[in-house]
């Protein structure tokens, strides 16, 4: 049976077939699995010291994920080293945590999401003319107000990024969540709308705000530590969303989205002008579109 040689006198045997992560998990080791040995991280790779010709030839999926982080030729994927023979390795992601300080791996999921952000327009001035205090009392009746409409759309509040809000919506039919995140941010607007009376009677400060939203994939799982944990998202699509936001103060227009989002929602909702737009930190022009109402339904 394949042996495995993990360094300073520990030795497992692994039965042919057997991967190195598998040999490590039921051996107890702490041998770190972010993705779950989806071949999607880099946290079981270990290097390769001896019996490089033990171990099943590299695929092209395990290569492209260490090429695209810079490792070499003796990195491997744990999860993806099948030994024929003996092997001697060295696990490269240690922790410096107590084991049961660490939240359990492979729990994360990849996903394609819609991802909403919505900004108040001028909100930075009105916080530099106003108290603290004050400024704090009309956030949160803004967030709570804005906080109910996401939940009733099924959405994840993620982050409160001063006056803006980052959500996303998830759904095993991505047109559903493409278009609850667009009916969401059509209520928003009419929701600010309405608070928009209450901030100017009584701060007078009209509440105005621009959404942008964008489809695509993301890795949804717990981000943060034991006492302030919550549901996040990580991927290119939550900045791509960021920036269609910036485009509607551009285009002075309230709600745009990508064509991504356009596509999977079209023939639910009216749209308004097309923009061709430049987005910050991407190449090329991208693009957006204004809506402005959801279809009425007979
Ligand atoms: S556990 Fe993620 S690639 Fe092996």
């Amino acid at each position: 049976m394949p042996r495995i040689d993990y360094g300073s006198g520990l030795m497992i045997d692994a039965p042919e077939g057997m991967t190195v992560l598998e040999a490590s998990i039921r051996h107890g080791l702490d041998h770190r699995h972010a993705c779950g040995a989806m071949v999607r991280c880099t946290t079981c790779r270990v290097e390769i010291l001896e019996g490089d010709e033990n171990c099943n030839p590299i695929t092209d999926n395990e290569r492209e994920v260490l090429e695209a982080s810079g490792f070499g030729p003796n990195i491997r994927l744990g999860c993806c080293i099948r030994p024929t023979g003996d092997i001697k390795i060295r696990l490269l992601v240690r922790e410096r945590f107590a084991k049961e300080d660490l939240r359990p791996e492979g729990m994360a999921k990849e996903q394609d999401i819609a991802v909403l952000f919505a900004d108040v327009r001028d909100f930075t001035s009105f916080s530099e003319r106003h108290l603290a205090f004050d400024v704090l009392h009309l956030l949160n009746r803004y967030f709570d107000r804005m906080g109910t409409i996401i939940d009733f759309n099924r959405g994840e509040v993620i982050a409160f990024l001063g006056d803006g809000i980052v959500s996303f919506f998830e759904d095993t039919a991505p047109k559903k969540a493409a278009f609850n995140a667009t009916r969401c941010a059509l209520q928003m607007l009419k929701g600010a709308r309405a608070f928009s009376r209450y901030s100017r009677e009584h701060f007078g400060f009209d509440v105005h705000i621009g959404i942008g939203i964008a489809f695509g994939p993301a890795v949804v799982g717990e981000v943060g530590y034991y006492r302030a944990s919550r549901l996040n998202c990580i991927g290119d699509v939550v900045n791509t969303a960021s920036r269609v936001q910036e485009a509607t103060k551009e285009q002075g227009v309230r709600l745009l989205v990508t064509d991504g989002v356009r596509e999977l929602v079209e023939g639910e909702f009216k749209f308004g002008h097309e923009f061709a737009c430049e987005l910050r930190g991407k190449e090329g022009e991208h693009m957006l579109y204004e809506v402005l109402a959801r279809k009425s339904r007979r």
